[in-house]
């Protein structure tokens, strides 16, 4: 067994750290209080490699392992994880899906464009009854022979406004339940393809929430992905990966905010010493620095197995329950490290908190995650 980093993935951790400080650090909280998605940063996280990072090389992407991914990711969101999620998204649900499940014409025509960030990528399994609940699907893909009649709103969806292909699951057969949904890959400027209004958020308020309608949207057949039926199923695989890179997002936030604490903590004097002198900002520090190595064990863990082939359905649930339970525990508590400062923006250690709590609810909330967890143990 070898913890050890190699030296390859030494070097890409250290790109995206300094990427992270001189290109995302710069106005991260401006773009935080404006909602400002950052689209001038699009165009460098593509020169970076950062968008095409596991897509194969024969259509533009860096054919790297899920190690380099969520290195990268981690990276990443220890300084913006509204620009973390837009990786995220772009890799591991977008370009995964089309890499994996698309025909060679889809990669060709979109894959090789997404993994350069030339155009942009979105996934769209949510509606306002569709949440956890997947399988709900309200939005209707009606067969007509050559191409399908697309209807329906999907709700909250990550690069909404902003993206160029749309990776949207709907219903085909209703009485087949599940196994009558599909997934197409639908663009921007189709004729009655609507956007709905940016969602005004909590936290990742650089990242472009949006919802989106369909009216009567044509979609040829050529643009389902896979077999008839196939779309839950493709939804499913799809998200495994992308709990991985909202873990490692969750890790990242929470060693930020690690990071900015235990610095605080050696410069902030109180009661004649500095702060980390008192046991009690100490603990919280041993504290912080055990759950972010546990969850960076399972954020590793999980990637690996997807790098060796393995089923990581398991895997990838675990790392995000726990790594996004630390992202929300070491965020408060270093705030709390942080004093009044902790509660003013310059200090960043609000913004994290703040964007810690979406890594519980989007991908699969923490219960859903627990519900995949359960039934894979109690299956086998
Ligand atoms: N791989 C392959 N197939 C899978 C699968 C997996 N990991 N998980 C389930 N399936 C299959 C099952 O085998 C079953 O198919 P068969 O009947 O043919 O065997 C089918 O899918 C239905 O499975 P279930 O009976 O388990 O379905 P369920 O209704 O109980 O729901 C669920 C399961 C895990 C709760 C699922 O609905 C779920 O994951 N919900 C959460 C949705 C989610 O994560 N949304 C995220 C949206 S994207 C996003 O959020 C992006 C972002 O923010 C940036
Ligand atoms: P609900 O499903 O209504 O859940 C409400 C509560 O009930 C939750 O606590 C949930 O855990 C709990 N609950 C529900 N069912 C059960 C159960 N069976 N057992 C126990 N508890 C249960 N979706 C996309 O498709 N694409 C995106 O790009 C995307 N980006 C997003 C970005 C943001 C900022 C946000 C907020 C959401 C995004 N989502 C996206 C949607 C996200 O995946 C859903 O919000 C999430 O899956 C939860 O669905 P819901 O909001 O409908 O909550």
């Amino acid at each position: 067994m070898d913890f050890s980093l190699s030296e390859e993935h030494e070097m890409i951790r250290d790109a995206a750290r300094e990427f992270a400080q001189n290109e995302l650090l710069p106005g991260v909280i401006e773009r935080d209080e404006k909602q400002h998605f950052p689209k001038e940063l699009i165009k460098k996280m593509g020169e970076m490699g950062f968008l095409g990072m596991m897509a194969p090389t024969e259509f533009g992407g860096g054919g790297m392992d899920t190690i380099s991914y969520v290195l990268v990711m981690e990276e990443l969101s220890k300084i913006d994880a509204s620009a973390s999620v837009i990786v995220s998204v772009n890799n591991s649900l977008v370009n995964y899906g089309l890499a994996e499940y698309g025909s060679q014409e889809q990669k060709e025509k979109y894959l090789s464009k997404l993994t350069t960030g030339e155009k942009l990528g979105a996934f769209c399994l949510s509606e306002p009854e569709a949440g956890s609940d997947a399988t709900s699907q309200r939005t209707t893909a009606i067969d007509k022979g050559d191409y399908y009649i697309l209807n329906g709103t999907k709700n909250w969806i990550t690069n909404g406004g902003s993206a160029d292909y749309y990776l949207v699951i709907a219903q085909t057969d209703k009485e087949k339940k599940h196994r009558g949904i599909n997934a197409f890959i639908v663009e921007k400027d189709w004729e009655g393809f609507e956007i709905g209004p940016k969602e005004q958020k909590l936290g990742i308020r650089g990242s472009d929430t949006h919802s989106l309608i369909f009216n009567d949207v044509k979609v040829p057949k050529e643009n389902r992905i896979g077999e008839d039926g196939f779309g839950f199923k493709f939804a499913m695989k799809t998200l495994s990966g992308g709990r991985i890179g909202i873990a490692a997002q969750a890790l990242g936030i929470a060693s930020g905010a690690y990071e900015l604490a235990l610095d605080y903590s050696k410069q902030r004097k109180a009661f004649g010493t500095e702060i980390c002198n008192h046991q009690a900002i100490a603990f919280k520090l041993a504290d912080m620095y055990t759950e972010i190595e546990a969850a960076r064990h399972l954020v590793m863990k999980a990637a690996w197995q997807k790098d060796q082939k393995q089923n990581y359905d398991l895997a990838s649930s675990m790392a995000k329950l726990y790594a996004s339970k630390v992202a929300m525990d070491v965020t408060v508590e270093a705030v709390q490290v942080h004093g009044g400062n902790g509660f003013v923006k310059e200090y960043h250690v609000e913004r994290l908190m703040r964007d810690a709590k979406i890594t519980q609810i989007y991908e699969g909330t923490s219960e859903i995650q627990k519900i995949v967890i359960s039934r894979s143990i109690i299956d086998n």
